[in-house]
């Protein structure tokens, strides 16, 4: 174990140049503890010096904010910019290909770590390769810590605590709402890439199976449909959260823990049919030319162009962050006694998390909240985790309802209450 306390910094926000990295840096001078000691990383002095200078307008704050200069193949400097904080928040991606030297870094130094990666070939190659080293020199690696996965992850966590005290979840179903869409283009270069090394996913996912104990009946996972509780249609989320999710359930298992694991399923609602032929094409594009090495540079090159302007290089505007929002609905079943779980579920949970535009906004309250929740020690267990897996039994719900993201219930009770009310106002 590694004693980290007298170390310079208490965290670095490194990638602090790029579009999500400056609002991380942002929202980190806004809320952060006076006594923390921080500083912005990257690998151009100049732009860091106006993140710097753009920060410090921002946001009126008054001290100094050191800067330190690493590139991700720099591996001596990697390893001091690591060796200098307690915890480092790393915003560069995609992190397929930047990723891994900053992990190696951390874990070598025993330094804690939280990024916003929404890339499952990334976080699963990393639990596999230092989660043994990351207990041996206590770090606590968290991956997905912004709106991949955070809003699933997190939200699975609060429904099932809802059950009854001695009951039990089976399943959670969710939908998510989006208003407004749109994004800076690396995020839509780390889909183009995750779709196109689809295969490899699964050979990787071959190699670490765990058989997980769920109870009650198997949840039906659909591609596309009309959810009347919505009253919404749906396609099947192709994110990160159905595969963070599993990871969390998968490390309940591996610990030995006494809590019961659930299925999951988690879906993209749309308001009208119309909305699904743009995400049809775009689909359609990002399966022809991304299976091609050509197909993919032309993807990425111009991604405003293949995703109807959903995504581009600029990033999107003030405004559109503005009038941007997140919810996600979760419909949860499962058994008011935990020892009683043949047959159908007989309880019932819907709950709802909720919050601002979530690539940036959301994104960078909740990676900062990740980042004080593990400074203030609340997370004791070490090695390469979900959010799920790390945050369960943290403050870190609360720090974030606090800061403008809701988690919320509307039903809980037993199955057969809630189909008499629906006979009764029939
Ligand atoms: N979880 C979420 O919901 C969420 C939300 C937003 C973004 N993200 C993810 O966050 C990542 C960043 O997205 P973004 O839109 O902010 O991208 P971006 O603007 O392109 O920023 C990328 C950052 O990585 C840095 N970088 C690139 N190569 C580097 C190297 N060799 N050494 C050191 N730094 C290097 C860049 O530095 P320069 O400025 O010097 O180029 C920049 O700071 C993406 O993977 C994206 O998918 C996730």
């Amino acid at each position: 174990m590694t004693d980290t306390k007298s170390r310079k910094y208490d965290a670095v926000i490194f990638g602090a140049t790029g579009f999500t990295g400056q609002y991380i840096a942002t929202e980190w001078a806004r809320t952060a503890k006076k006594d923390l000691r921080w500083a912005i990383a990257g690998r151009s002095l100049s732009k860091l010096e106006a993140v710097q200078s753009q920060v410090r307008a921002t946001t009126a704050y008054e001290k100094d904010i050191p800067i330190i200069v690493a590139d991700v193949f720099n591996e001596s400097a990697m390893r001091s910019m690591c060796a200098s904080t307690r915890l480092l928040i790393n915003c560069t991606g995609p992190f397929r290909l930047f990723g891994e030297p900053v992990v190696q870094a951390c874990v070598a130094e025993g330094t804690h770590y939280v990024d916003i990666t929404g890339e499952p070939q990334f976080i699963e190659t990393m639990i596999l390769r230092y989660n043994e080293d990351a207990i041996t020199s206590g770090s606590l690696i968290v991956h997905s810590c912004g709106f991949d996965s955070i809003p699933s992850d997190m939200g699975v966590v609060y429904t099932s605590k809802q059950f009854p005290n001695n009951g039990v979840c089976s399943s959670i179903e969710t939908f998510i709402s989006l208003q407004g869409n749109s994004g800076h283009a690396t995020t839509y270069e780390c889909i183009v890439l995750g779709l196109a090394s689809a295969k490899s996913l699964k050979t990787l996912r071959s190699t670490s199976r765990v058989e997980i104990p769920y109870v009650g009946p198997k949840l039906k996972v659909h591609s596309v449909g009309f959810d009347k509780r919505m009253n919404k249609y749906y396609i099947k989320f192709l994110g990160s959260d159905a595969s963070v999710v599993r990871l969390t359930q998968k490390h309940l298992v591996l610990a030995k823990s006494p809590v019961q694991p659930v299925q999951f399923s988690v879906y993209v609602t749309f308001e009208s049919i119309l909305r699904f032929i743009p995400i049809f094409f775009g689909a359609l594009f990002l399966l022809t030319f991304g299976y091609f090495e050509w197909g993919r540079n032309l993807l990425i090159k111009y991604p405003a162009i293949f995703t109807f302007g959903w995504f581009s290089h600029e990033g999107p505007s003030q405004e559109e962050i503005e009038n941007s929002g997140f919810s996600h609905q979760f419909f949860a079943k499962g058994y008011k006694d935990k020892n009683n779980t043949e047959g159908n579920p007989d309880w019932e949970v819907v709950a709802k998390v909720q919050g601002p535009e979530p690539g940036y906004l959301a994104t960078s309250s909740m990676i900062v909240n990740c980042a004080y929740v593990i400074l203030d020690g609340e997370v004791k267990e070490r090695g390469v985790m979900t959010p799920g897996a790390a945050f369960r039994s943290t403050s870190l719900i609360d720090r974030l309802q606090n800061r403008g993201i809701h988690f919320t219930v509307s039903t809980n009770q037993s199955i057969e209450e809630q189909s008499t009310k629906q006979d009764d106002s029939n």
